[in-house]
This record gives structure tokens, sequence and C-alpha cells, in this order.
């Protein structure tokens, strides 16, 4: 089974027409970063923020770090930048693993902070995630006894989780992705992801369906997504509505389809993008872009770092036409949210050669905010439509 990094970046690959002619092999230790070629920071002479351009159409959200890795994304950015989103999301620390590790020991602080910070800023919170084959730890899986025991004691343990954390944020939280990248990656046999501690534990998908009656018994008002990656992919896009009618989802409580959307430079089509959007909205579903981020490596394994300056205007115009699009899709969309604040905290540092590396660095520049959290280009061009 792929990982969701392979995933995006194969996905990537069969989408580009550009024949990879050399990959250079693999270094372990940090790659050199790019040249000194830099960009002059834009001049903004309007100053207006990012939430009010979008007013009228949809809430803004970035992903946000609450010191749980070390990072204050608040303390970090401050107030002026920050004030350009009107929603915010953990990227890490309301993950299984992170805000409750070991059996009934929850480290609220983060989350708290995070809740708090919102609330002082008037801003909404996405709740991210409650049920994930990664970032869950094993402690929530039962791997003995029979299949039917197993599945028993998990869903005790789930519904154990998902009634402490949905309970403790209902009245902060607004929506959860209750359920995230739970469907295979690959064309042929099972359309679920069956390499997963819930899968296994459970023996079938019906941990889906479980995910979804807990955090609705829990949090009756809040929004209740599928979160997923590459669902722009016709083939993983119809595994998702398959998933959606077998299970019936939409009667466990199921309001929306999230479409995490890390994208690059050229894929997908912005066809493709509305497509996607039509599918979810047709089936009476809400839709939300819920981790963006525009990966600007065509060649996904490639250590030769690249400049800024040698994307620049690529990805101004990138974010220009996806906007485009989400602005004229305003009516099936309830929410856009980036995948973090600036460049110089995002996961694409790390996601080389389609997989996460925690100890290998390649410069990315996926962001609205360059990595000394100045204006790009590309926020003005989604600001000043
Ligand atoms: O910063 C610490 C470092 O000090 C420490 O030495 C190192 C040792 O493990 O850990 C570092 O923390 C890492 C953290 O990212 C830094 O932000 C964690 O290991 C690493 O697991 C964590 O990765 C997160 C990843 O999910 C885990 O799967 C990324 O931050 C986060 O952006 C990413 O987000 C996911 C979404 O939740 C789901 N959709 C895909 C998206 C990208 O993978």
């Amino acid at each position: 089974m792929k990982s969701q990094a392979q995933t995006i970046s194969l996905t990537r690959t069969i989408g580009l027409t550009i024949a990879v002619l050399s990959i250079s092999a693999l270094s372990l230790s940090a790659c050199a970063q790019p040249t000194a070629a830099t960009v002059a920071p834009v001049v903004d002479t309007k100053n207006t923020l990012l939430k009010d351009a979008y007013q009228g159409y949809f809430p803004i959200g970035a992903a946000v770090a609450a010191n749980e890795y070390g990072l204050d994304s608040f303390t970090s950015y401050g107030d002026g930048i920050m004030s350009n989103f009107n929603s915010i999301v953990a990227e890490n620390c309301m993950k299984p693993g992170v805000i409750q590790p070991t059996e009934g020991s929850f480290a609220w602080t983060y989350a708290d902070n995070l809740v708090a910070y919102a609330v002082a800023h008037g801003m909404t919170v996405r709740g991210h995630v409650l049920v994930w084959h990664s970032q869950t730890p094993e402690w929530m899986f039962s791997q003995t006894g029979t299949q039917e025991e197993r599945k028993t004691a998990t869903r005790a343990k789930m519904k154990s989780h998902i009634d402490a954390v949905v309970g403790r944020y209902k009245n902060n939280v607004y929506c959860w992705d209750v359920v995230n990248e739970a469907i295979s990656d690959s064309d042929s046999g099972s359309i679920y992801r069956t390499v997963s501690g819930w899968f296994t534990s459970y023996g079938d998908a019906s941990f889906i369906q479980d995910a979804f009656d807990f955090a609705n018994a829990a949090a009756p008002t809040a929004k209740l997504f599928y979160n997923d990656y590459s669902v722009v992919n016709s083939a993983k896009r119809a595994r998702i509505v398959k998933m959606i009618n077998d299970l019936n989802l939409k009667s466990h409580g199921l309001d929306g389809v999230g479409m995490q959307a890390h994208w690059s430079l050229s894929w997908p089509s912005i066809q493709d993008i509305q497509t996607t959007i039509d599918t979810f909205h047709d089936m009476g579903l809400d839709v939300q872009i819920t981790e963006l981020d525009i990966d600007c490596y065509s060649n996904s394994a490639s250590m030769n770092a690249i400049p800024y300056s040698a994307v620049a205007d690529a990805l101004t115009a990138r974010y220009a036409a996806i906007f485009k699009c989400l602005r004229d899709n305003k009516d099936k969309i309830s929410a856009v949210t980036l995948w973090g604040v600036a460049d110089d905290h995002t996961w694409l540092d790390h996601m080389i050669g389609g997989s996460y590396k925690n100890d290998v660095t390649r410069k990315n520049y996926p962001l609205l905010f360059d990595a000394n959290k100045q204006k790009k280009a590309a926020y003005l061009s989604v600001r000043d439509f």
C-alpha cells in the first residue's frame, strides 16, 4: 500500500507530461539549500486582509502549530499575519497520537491554547482529525482475540476518544474531519485502505459508520466531513462516492467531503477540480478545501533544491487560477483552508521522493507568505481579484 505522500507524487507524475530524465541520488544529509537568488518582497499598497476580500465567498483558514512540536504559530507569525484568517485548524495537536498518546492520558494544553486563540480572535476552528490510520497510537487498536472481540474492543476505544475530544470542544469546533484517508489509492482490490489499524481491528469498513455516529452524538450541531487527498483523481473519487453510498454515510451524519488539495504547479487541472466539486455537491454534500498548498517541485524525487525566484511567477498564476475556480463555486464550497501560514514551516520541505522524511529538507514554497513571513505575489493574486 503506497503512503499518502507516495500516492500524491505518483498521481502527479502520471498527470505530468514531463519525462524525468535523471534523478540524483537521494542524500540522507540535509540537501543543499537553494542559491541566494531571491525575490524582493511585494509592495502591498492596499493592505486589506484575505478574510475581508473573501467576505462574500467563504472563510479563509490556515493550519497552525500550537507548540506541540515546538513551533507556536501564534507567536511566530503574530496577530498581523494571523488576522488574514477567520478560521484555523490544528496541524497536529488534535490528532489521536498527540492528544491522547496513552489510553486515558490527554494532552489538552496545545488544543486548548489553539481554541483559546481562536475564541479571542473571533476565528472558527476546524477539528482535525478523529479517525485516521496515521498518527494514531497502537493502544487504540485491538490485535488479539476473535475478530468480533477485536472489533468490540476497538469500537469502545474509538467511542471513548471521540466522546472525550468532540465533547470537550463541542462549543468551539464547528466541523470535524471525522475520518481521514480511509480509501485505497489502488485501482484494484478493496476500495478501502485495508492496511490500517482501524480496518484490521474491525475486519471491515464499519468503523467509518461508527466514527460518524459517535461524532454526531457527541456534537449534534457540528458539521462532519470525510477528508482525503487526490480526491480529484477520477478513480479514487469514484471509490469515495461508492463508500458514501455503500455505507449510507449520510444517514450516519456525514455532511460533506474535505478535499485536502495538496496540489502542484501543474496538477490537477481546473476542470478536474470543478468536476470533483460538482460530484459531491450533486450528492447533496458540502465541500471544503481543507489542506491547500502548492508543491513547487515538478520532479518530486529530485534533491536539487530550486530558488523561489525560479517558480514565483508560476506559483502566482497557479494560485490565481485555483482561487478563481473556488470563487466561482462559492455556493458549493463552505470553507478554504491553507495547510500552513508561511513557507518557513511546511510539511512539504520534508516530502521528498514520495515520502515524508524528518531528517531531510528541500526548501519548498507552497504558501502565500514567504519564509521571511512576508506577503508573496501569490498572496496578492489571491486577494486582489
Ligand atoms: O519538529 C519535530 C522535531 O523537533 C523532532 O525532532 C521530530 C522527531 O520526530 O519530529 C518533528 O515533528 C514532526 C512534525 O510534523 C513537525 O511539524 C513530526 O515528527 C511529524 O510526524 C509531523 O508530521 C505531520 C504529518 O501530518 C504526519 O503525518 C505534519 O506536520 C503535518 O503537516 C501532516 O499533515 C497531514 C494531515 O494531518 C493529513 N493530510 C496530509 C497532511 C500532510 O501529510
